[in-house]
């Protein structure tokens, strides 16, 4: 185990124990702000890759595709990933990138001596934000797979080095490009839900074989599913109905309470999988098998996030936004506005889809086919350069990593607290008052 490693660990089982005490919102912003105003545009995006594994490969195929970037510098633990990474970049008809694969903290050489604009980390949970915080200190933007953070001081940390630095820090959640959750947030935006007052997301998704498994997440992610009771992975659910709720442009989350239930599923899989004494057998799992979470904003608005990854169950991240004039519910993905349609039944949102596709995916939807997760993965990935290369604000900062990332300890210490109520910290210090609403562009022309 690292020292990273151990510190997290010894904070996360000590959850218990553990008190948030921080300073209530000042009405006025005191502390400087991470980047939002216009950067200088940066005409071609050199991208330093950590991590590239099932997810980090996925990207890099798509920054081969993407205008305007090149992958300069890869590292990983693993060489023969940096090699199939750099077979890639060159096969593509790009310049053979520097290659950093002397360990678990190369990731720091690459980010003091790389040619770099942008560092991208697709590494397991433990390592985004000792990736981040290298490549910010160095001057680099940062980008991050989900979650960007795993303890709340941790989510400090990268707002005050993006603060410091004046460095972007996004936490790249693809779902919130996705085709419906793009048409929802259009739906939302053009008001044709009303006032937007419940929202519910989740991560709903049978990983058993993936956390068993003797490479990729297998190596990594079950380790969490012993140390962790809670919501650790909040984010694919809560990302797009808090661009509905304009979290953080407007609203903020307040408080949560959350709640788990046993601890079955891994245990059963093992049993069901692995022989007499194979170790794997008596492991030990506290993550509660189904974590139910709620969130109140400060403007009174409700939010339901769920977890359940260890459970025989079809996929879904849930996707429902209620407002005073309509209802979206996903998975089928279908709407109800007053006053369209016939009363009181769903209309499915594919024979609406004409009218509510978000103007970005009506432009990208052919450059989009068939990379990762139904596109949306080349969506996020040519939106973060495209802001880049205009030096605008990027769609996510690190204010939304934060108050996303944080659910996953303050989840935890609700549901090792029975459940009690647990202050969502205001990283924006008072901004979300005053921060403009999201919009995602649709123009292609940069
Ligand atoms: N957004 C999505 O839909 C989605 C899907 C899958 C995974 N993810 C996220 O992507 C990240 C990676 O997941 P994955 O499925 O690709 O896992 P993976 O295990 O396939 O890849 C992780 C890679 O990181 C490398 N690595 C580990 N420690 C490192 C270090 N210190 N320095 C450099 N490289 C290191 C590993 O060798 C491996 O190649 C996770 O944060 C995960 O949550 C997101």
């Amino acid at each position: 185990m690292t020292d990273l490693n151990r510190r997290d660990f010894l904070k996360m089982s000590g959850a218990a124990a553990v008190s948030i005490n921080l300073p209530d919102a000042p009405t006025a912003p005191t502390a400087p702000q991470a980047p939002k105003a216009p950067q200088a545009p940066i005409s071609l995006v050199r991208i330093g890759m950590v991590g590239i594994g099932l997810q980090g490969g996925s990207h890099l195929e798509n920054f081969l595709k993407s205008p305007g970037c090149r992958v300069t510098a890869v590292c990983d633990i693993r060489e023969e990933r940096t090699t199939w990474a750099q077979q890639q970049i060159t096969a593509a008809g790009h310049p053979s990138p520097a290659v950093f694969a002397r360990g678990p903290r190369d990731f720091e050489r690459l980010c003091e001596t790389a040619d770099l604009d942008l560092v991208f980390t697709a590494t397991p949970w433990e390592w985004h934000v000792p990736v981040m915080l290298a490549a910010m200190k160095a001057g680099r933007h940062a980008a991050t797979e989900v979650p960007a953070a795993m303890t709340v001081d941790d989510c400090w940390a990268i707002v005050e080095s993006a603060e410091k630095h004046a460095r972007h820090c996004v936490m790249m959640e693809n779902c919130n490009y996705d085709r419906p959750e793009m048409a929802v947030l259009n739906i939302v935006q053009q008001g044709l839900l009303g006032e937007v007052l419940h929202a519910e997301g989740g991560y709903l998704h049978d990983l058993r074989e993936i956390k068993f498994e003797k490479k990729d997440e297998g190596l990594w992610r079950r380790a969490w599913s012993r140390k962790l009771d809670g919501n650790p992975y909040p984010t694919h659910g809560l990302g797009p109905i808090a661009n509905c709720l304009d979290i953080n442009r407007g609203d903020r989350f307040d408080y949560l309470v959350s709640m788990s239930g046993p601890s079955r599923g891994l245990h059963d899989w093992a049993r069901e999988h692995f022989p007499e004494g194979a170790p794997e057998r008596s492991e030990r799992f506290v993550l509660g098998d189904v974590n139910t979470s709620l969130i109140k904003t400060a403007r009174g608005k409700t939010i339901v996030v769920q977890h359940c990854t260890n459970l025989p169950r079809p996929y879904s991240r849930i996707q429902t936004v209620q407002g005073t004039k309509g209802i979206y519910e996903g998975y089928p993905n279908r709407l109800y506005i007053e006053g369209r349609g016939t009363p009181h039944r769903w209309t499915d949102l594919a024979a609406v889809r004409d009218e509510f596709d978000h103007p970005l995916w009506k432009a990208i939807e052919k450059q989009a086919a068939g990379a990762g997760h139904g596109g949306m993965d080349y969506i996020e990935d040519y939106r973060l350069i495209q802001c880049l290369r205009e030096g605008t604000p990027t769609d996510m900062d690190v204010y939304d990593a934060a108050a996303l990332s944080a659910v996953v300890e303050l989840t935890m210490q609700s549901t090792t607290k029975r459940s009690r109520a647990v202050d969502v910290p205001d990283f924006t210090r008072g901004r979300w008052r005053t921060n403009p609403r999201l919009k995602i562009s649709g123009d292609l022309s940069a």
